[in-house]
């Protein structure tokens, strides 16, 4: 993973854990009803991929294991993770793109409804995303995958050679030349491998993705709500396409891209073909990027405008995260795809340990209080969660006491300690584990490994039905606790 140059190593901190009366007066931990959006307290668990479906998406038991986990330690809220929205092939990430994933899909459900006796509020984070191949060989693709063009021709100064000719001479070539050569779109092929994007219009399935994504994401929050859960939240974040359309980097001409306003129209017209596919309490928000953090990203005047148009439209709440984008990814190794979690803006979006001067917790907090502000300043109540290194009382009831935000989600801490808002709660803040921030985790999720915490995942391996690893060196879930 990418790292700031000033390398300075932060600790978590556990800050001062609250009394009995300051639980009872704390914002944390007293009751939200806005809108649809009701929660028995600002507690959350932001969508977090545990790698854990079926190679063809399927709840496994190890996804149900996963959620109950988290639901025993009873958050207010908790946002399955990203779950494929289409009916085709996408590895062991969950789908909900064909009624046959309904049986599974109750099932996590009712687990959740069980461990949690009932509190906890679950949502389902609805993803669609764009093809992505691997890094190739420099021959192969030279040889193989390139479509030779006139422009080929004209740059190498061979017009009347064969394609044969112009292949070899490029093999010959340094990768330098070759940048002059191609054109950027296939040197990125080259160099990080093939990847679509929104601005492909000259491709059918790209420039109709305006005509079928609304219906898509429609037919699955119907889904959702057929298999019991309270709500979806729209992936709008990070590198997936409606991040893309949002993101300033979107130049299509078809109306949908360009200015702020133009980008905005796509996920406003999913947003309104899945209020109209659902049930009248069933709840609909959208995580989306307070900051691309990437050069040429949408600014935060523009995050503002989306902001309160999702407001205005109707959103019943705005999760805010940053960064996590293809642009500035890391090159690949040949034979792998790049992953948009390992330059400089994924390192915002799961800010880690060694940091810079402004460390790791928090970091989005400033954006999500101006985006806040501009919605409330526009006359709406709506909602906003926000995430990023929040791991103690103190820093959650200032986020929500200085008007940063309404709810605190907290991914990486959960996962660590998932009883640890229960156990603040309880007065049981001494005995929580906190996140040290390493992104070990990470790290298995970059690797499509199942996710675990390195703080909790050797202990008492042999523990009678502990659920273990494929490679059987790590058990699947946090030891539990019971306040004693
Ligand atoms: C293993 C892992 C998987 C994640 N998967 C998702 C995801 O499916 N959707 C999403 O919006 N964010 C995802 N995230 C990002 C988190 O929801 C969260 O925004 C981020 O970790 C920063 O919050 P934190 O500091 O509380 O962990 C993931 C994070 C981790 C560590
Ligand atoms: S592995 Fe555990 S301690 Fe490390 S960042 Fe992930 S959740 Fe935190």
């Amino acid at each position: 993973m990418w790292k700031p140059a000033e390398k300075i190593r932060w600790y978590p901190d556990p800050g001062h854990l609250p009394d009995a009366q300051e639980r009872a007066s704390s914002t944390l931990f007293s009751p939200l009803q806005i809108g649809r959006l009701c929660l028995r307290n600002r507690t959350w668990v932001p969508a977090m991929v545990p790698w854990r479906a079926t190679d063809d998406g399927y709840v496994t038991p190890e996804v149900l294991d996963w959620y109950g986990r988290f639901a025993r330690g009873r958050p207010a809220a908790i946002v399955v993770e990203a779950t494929g929205i289409r009916d085709v092939p996408s590895g062991p990430l969950l789908r909900i793109g064909h009624d046959r994933f309904l049986d599974g899909l109750e099932k996590l459900v009712e687990v959740v409804r069980k461990e949690s006796g009932g509190t906890t509020r679950l949502f389902i984070q609805l993803i669609d995303f764009l093809a992505i191949k691997r890094r190739p060989e420099r021959g192969k693709f030279l040889n193989r995958f390139l479509v030779i063009t006139q422009q080929h021709r004209r740059a190498l100064n061979m017009m009347d050679a064969g394609e044969a000719g112009i292949r070899s001479a490029m093999i010959a070539m340094s990768d330098n030349d070759l940048e002059q050569a191609l054109t950027p779109r296939e040197f990125e092929a080259l160099t990080k491998g093939y990847r679509e994007q929104v601005n492909d219009t000259h491709l059918d399935h790209i420039e109709e993705l305006p005509r079928v994504l609304p219906d898509l994401f429609a037919q699955a929050a119907s889904r959702a709500g057929k298999a019991g859960f309270d709500g979806v939240e729209l992936h709008y974040a990070h590198a997936y396409t409606m991040a893309s359309f949002l993101s300033a980097t979107n130049q299509r001409e078809d109306g949908y891209g360009g200015a702020a306003s133009r980008r905005v129209r796509l996920p406003l017209e999913v947003f309104k073909q899945v209020r109209q596919s659902v049930p009248e309490n069933f709840v609909v928000g959208a995580r989306f990027l307070a900051s691309e953090a990437i050069e040429g990203g949408s600014s935060l005047e523009d995050v503002c405008q989306f902001a309160t148009a999702f407001a205005e439209a109707g959103m019943d709440f705005l999760s805010l995260s940053r960064g996590g984008k293809f642009d500035d990814a890391k090159q690949p190794k040949v034979g792998a795809a790049a992953y948009p979690y390992t330059g400089p803006s994924g390192y915002e979006c799961m800010p880690q340990y060694i940091s810079d001067e402004k460390g790791p917790f928090g970091r989005n907090l400033a954006a999500t209080k101006a985006i806040r502000q501009a919605v409330r300043a526009a006359g709406f109540a709506t909602p906003v969660v926000a995430a990023g290194g929040i791991h103690n009382f103190e820093m959650a009831e200032a986020t929500l006491n200085n008007s940063t935000a309404d709810i605190i989600g907290a991914a990486r801490q959960a996962l660590a300690d998932p009883d640890w808002f229960r156990k603040l709660e309880t007065g049981h803040g001494d005995t929580i584990r906190l996140c040290e921030y390493t992104n070990y985790c990470e790290g298995l999720d970059q690797n499509h490994k199942q996710v675990t915490c390195k703080l909790w995942d050797r202990l008492q391996l042999d523990e009678p039905g502990v659920r273990k690893s494929s490679d059987g060196k790590r058990r699947l879930t946090a030891p539990d606790w019971a306040p004693e």
